[in-house]
């Protein structure tokens, strides 16, 4: 891992009520506050959801996957995807990483919000480091055979389904455009993915689905002999609702502490349209090599040039690839497009940055610089 990766653990964006983040993990909570409320017939309390955000992002790879049931071939599960601390930790790479133990604490109605951490490419939209918030709630028959439903999966798909349309409306206002798309996670059956209509395209904004009867099992609920239960989750990505609500470009920005960033905001108001102060020109400069033969991932180039440029890094793009005819050693040419959101770079600054990705990769990484 990075120095630059490191430093953001701890930075806990979604805590600061003024962050554009919180502001809409604060829209989210009290969407579910209101819905637990207005839920008469269980009684608030029953439905009330407990937040948790000060969750540590560093958790035994058990909880990250297999406590979920991440299959032990899932690629999420590889180094190359995934930041290991050691072989048995991870820093979470989703906040699904606490469905099971927050479970297993006798919670049975809950949202967790934090930040996550992934290996990644990078453009305007992906960073080794954003924010999720993750939903679960628990029925048990009485609630089901109250609701006048065959079992608990038909209650937490409807109950589920119904829940979150709202959530699209309260966010993206009463006219939002959704749609459901049938989806894959090892958690869920069946698992669902919803999208909304924005600026003319359809976009993902949450995975989720009726919780796999095992996370519930080993959690102690329901299973042989026990009272039957049933459970919903889903799981959100609060930097793409940001981006998109607040049109925010550019996913680095969350990170910004220049006022002319953090001034257009303000907590609990979703009115906040972001007004770019200016845009400074982009520099860019590629870098071909042969690839060593133990290879070098996207991922790992990207490390490689985050770690050296930190938020200067705006995009890193693969050009060119081929492999030699007769060596069959493979080469690749990388763009790296450097952009500052404060202030305009100078030449010498991006030489010197693009010297030192060279030097990185070469020595580091045993490219063969062309
Ligand atoms: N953990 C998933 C991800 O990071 C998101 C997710 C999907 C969470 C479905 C859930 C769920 O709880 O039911 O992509």
């Amino acid at each position: 891992m990075t120095d630059a990766v490191f430093d953001k653990i701890g930075a806990s964006l979604h805590t600061r009520p003024e962050h554009p983040i919180a502001i809409i993990k604060d829209a989210i909570y009290a969407y579910f506050d209101a819905a637990a409320a207005s839920r008469g017939a269980a009684g608030p309390g029953k439905t009330a959801f407990t937040k948790f955000d000060g969750l540590h992002p560093v958790v035994p790879a058990t909880a990250n996957f297999d406590e979920v049931l991440v299959p032990a071939d899932h690629v999420s599960r590889s180094p190359n995807d995934t930041y290991y601390v050691d072989d048995a930790t991870v820093l979470r790479c989703h906040t699904s990483a606490h469905q099971a133990a927050t479970l297993r604490s006798g919670e049975r109605a809950f949202l967790v919000t934090g930040d996550v951490y992934r290996r990644d490419s990078i453009d305007c939209s992906h960073y080794p480091v954003f924010h999720q918030m993750e939903g679960v709630r628990v029925f048990d028959q009485a609630e089901w055979e109250a609701a006048g439903l065959p079992d608990g999966t038909a209650l937490a798909e409807k109950e589920l389904k119904g829940l979150l349309e709202g959530l699209a409306a309260h966010l993206f206002g009463p006219a939002a455009e959704t749609r459901w798309v049938d989806a894959y996670f090892p958690f869920t059956h069946p698992s669902f993915e919803l999208e909304v209509l924005f600026n003319g395209e359809w976009m993902e904004v949450l995975g989720c689905g009726v919780m796999q009867p095992a996370i519930l099992g080993n959690a102690g609920l329901g299973g042989e002999g026990a009272p039957a239960v049933s459970a919903w989750a889903f799981g959100l990505g609060l930097e793409r609702l940001a981006m998109c609500l607040f049109q925010i470009p550019d996913i680095r920005l969350f990170w910004s502490a220049d006022p002319r960033f953090t001034r257009q905001f303000k907590a609990g108001s979703m009115a906040s349209r972001f007004k770019p102060y200016s845009k400074y020109p982009p520099c860019f400069k590629d870098v071909s090599f042969w690839v060593p033969a133990a290879g070098l991932s996207e991922n790992d180039m990207c490390e490689v040039v985050r770690g050296i440029a930190g938020d200067l890094a705006e995009a890193v793009t693969l050009i060119d690839a081929f492999t030699h005819p007769k060596t069959g050693k493979s080469s690749a040419c990388y763009r790296i497009a450097y952009r500052s959101m404060e202030r305009s770079l100078e030449d010498e600054e991006i030489n010197a940055i693009q010297e030192r990705v060279r030097e990185a990769l070469a020595e580091g990484k045993g490219v063969e610089l062309r």
